[in-house]
């Protein structure tokens, strides 16, 4: 079966983006002129997803209302004649009954965000995207997870290769046999100690897993950190089902970090036809 629900977590607290993320959730922090999540769910769309579920908390409310429609704004633009930004106010893809939001309501780590969705996935597979992390590419980033998905079935993961001194900051795989860009995962740890990382292959954010996943979740483990990981839940699924890792081949952007936040919005800027000429104008002028 394709996967047809994506789930978003989006509770965290964005502590490394204060002031700006006090009354502000920072997956609405925008890279160029478009919020973070939209990236993420745009992503999934255009992979194929319809069905599209939000792990939300206290505070997240303009996340629900970006993802509405907004008539008043709608009718001031059709007013004007502004047909260029009324597309822009309207996100494609965007049907009314498939956006769903769930409240986390406890702090217990991303496996339990993902939990806080179980009544929601229809006991299907499901794909996972963490809007930090900014993957771009020729075609969506997750669409190659869902051709794995679609071949051999089972759970798959993305993964970038991180410096050995990184390697604490992820989940990290055990590879297998490596075939071109799929990898057989054999294992998964969460932050390991760089001196005791399985490998440089990172996790990034985009998964795709069995619904039994949940009942795992549902145990409450707490591992790294003393939250319930969604890489502990993963790792108890190898040797049930096929656990592939696909690297990731384009763009990646840490927008989790200042400087990979800074990097998104610069890079996405350069990339763009209206405003390209003038920021590399601008960066030129900056820089020593
Ligand atoms: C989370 C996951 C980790 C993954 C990372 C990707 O960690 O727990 O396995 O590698 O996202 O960004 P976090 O960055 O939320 O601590």
């Amino acid at each position: 079966m394709g996967i047809r629900t994506a789930v978003f977590p989006v509770g965290g607290l964005g502590t490394r983006f204060l002031p700006a993320t006090k009354a502000v959730p920072k997956e609405m922090l925008p890279v160029v002129d478009k919020p973070l999540i939209q990236y993420a769910v745009e992503e999934a769309r255009d992979a194929g997803i319809e069905n599209f579920v939000f792990v939300t908390a206290h505070g997240k409310a303009a996340v629900e209302n970006h993802f509405d429609r907004n008539a008043e704004l709608e009718r001031a633009l059709r007013e004007r004649g502004q047909d260029d930004l009324l597309e822009l106010a309207i996100v494609a893809g965007t049907v009314p009954g498939r956006m769903s939001y769930v409240r986390q309501m406890d702090a217990l780590g991303l496996g339990h965000a993902v939990w806080c969705a179980r009544n929601l996935i229809a006991d299907e597979p499901f794909a996972v995207l963490l809007a930090d992390e900014l993957l771009r590419g020729d075609r969506p980033p997750l669409a190659d997870l869902i051709d794995v998905h679609t071949e051999v079935g089972g759970n798959v993961i993305s993964v970038i290769e991180v410096p050995q001194d990184a390697t604490g900051s992820y989940g990290i795989v055990t590879p297998g046999v490596i075939n071109g860009r799929t990898i057989e995962v054999k294992g998964l740890v969460e932050k390991p100690d760089p001196a005791d990382a399985p490998s440089r292959y990172a996790a990034v954010g985009r998964y795709i897993l069995e619904p039994g996943i949940m009942s795992l979740l549902g145990e409450g483990h707490r591992g790294a950190g003393g939250e319930i990981q969604l890489t502990d839940a993963m790792a108890r699924l190898i040797g049930g089902a096929p656990f592939h890792a696909v690297i990731h081949d384009g763009p990646r952007y840490d927008c989790g970090m200042k400087v990979g936040f800074l990097e998104a919005n610069v890079a996405l800027a350069l990339e763009r036809d209206d405003l390209g000429a003038d920021v590399a104008a601008t960066l030129r002028r900056l820089l020593p």
